[in-house]
């Protein structure tokens, strides 16, 4: 009886997949190719990916997830975009308290400043950022993808 059930449990854990949620914006599709290196890092670590727009994401979806990626281009002055990513990110904080996360996102003339400061944002809320945040200056190189892919794997 006791074997069965340590069985089950065993079998109960090989056929659990971590769950990823990649969460982006893009304007001009830099982010977006880091995200989709994010999304293929974390696939080939095994775990199941969803890939959300801004709009798509909530504070109560982030407990459904082990592991949640975010990005964002540099915009306005040093900021998250403003219309769809700001609204969504200020609502989700305050759930990630514990909660696996990393940051990416491209930039241009900027300094990174934008990195910066959704890095502290991510801390004082207690988050737990597994990977370095990957910044990519406009469209990410070979080496940049790299990172978020193991950005990706670091998430599951
Ligand atoms: C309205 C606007 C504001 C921007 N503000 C900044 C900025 O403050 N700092 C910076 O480094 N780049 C800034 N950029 C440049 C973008 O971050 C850069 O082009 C980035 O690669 C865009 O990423 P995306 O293709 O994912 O939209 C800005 C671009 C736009 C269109």
């Amino acid at each position: 009886m006791f074997l069965r059930e340590a069985l089950v449990r065993l079998e109960r854990k090989d056929s659990y997949m971590s769950k990823v949620a990649v969460v982006f914006w893009s304007g001009t599709g830099n982010t977006t190719a880091m995200a989709q290196a994010v999304e293929e890092g974390a696939k080939s670590a095994g775990a199941e990916v969803s890939v959300f727009g801004p709009s798509e994401f909530n504070s109560g979806m982030v407990k459904d997830y082990d592991g949640i990626a975010f990005g964002c281009p540099a915009m306005g002055a040093e900021v998250l975009e403003e219309t769809e990513y700001e609204p969504m990110f200020t609502d989700v904080e305050s759930a990630l308290s514990g909660k696996k996360i990393a940051l990416f996102g491209s930039y241009g003339w900027g300094d990174g400043q934008w990195m910066r400061d959704w890095e502290e944002r991510a801390n004082a809320v207690g988050a737990n950022l597994v990977y370095d945040c990957v910044m990519a200056n406009n469209f990410p190189s070979d080496d940049d993808l790299e990172e978020c892919k193991s950005l990706g794997r670091a998430l599951v």
